[in-house]
């Protein structure tokens, strides 16, 4: 007998973000750890870490390591130790459920 398929909500992986809050509209609040994903070489990722302050953390994830690398270079030029870089495929992050509590995204 033929299964039936699924409803798609029922395989998607839990959310590795537990309530979307956004850097860019000011809804990130200190001490918050956020997730910027495609962060290219930190547009937003770099404001991300100065706006969570030093409780805070940020984690920048992009495919391209040579923009990775000219973020983090960004990062200790500005002093920022609350920054993580990864050069990975968004989709495939891996962080348990409700790891990060808000988005970065570009302003
Ligand atoms: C327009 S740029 C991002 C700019 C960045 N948000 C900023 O504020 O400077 C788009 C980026 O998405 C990245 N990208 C595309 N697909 C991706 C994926 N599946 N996982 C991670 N990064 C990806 C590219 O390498 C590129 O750096």
């Amino acid at each position: 007998m033929r299964q039936k398929p699924k409803p798609r909500w029922l395989t998607m992986p839990p959310p590795i973000i537990s309530t979307i809050r956004s850097v860019r509209f000011g809804t990130a609040l200190a001490g918050e750890r956020v997730l910027d994903v495609c962060s290219g070489s930190g547009g937003s990722a770099l404001p991300a870490a100065v706006r969570v302050g030093a409780d805070g953390t940020v984690v920048a994830a992009d495919l391209a390591g040579r923009l990775i690398d000219l973020a983090r270079t960004k990062a200790e030029d500005l002093r920022l130790t609350n920054i993580a870089f990864r050069v990975d495929d968004m989709l495939a992050l891996g962080y348990p459920y409700r790891s990060f509590d808000a988005l970065a995204t570009k302003d």
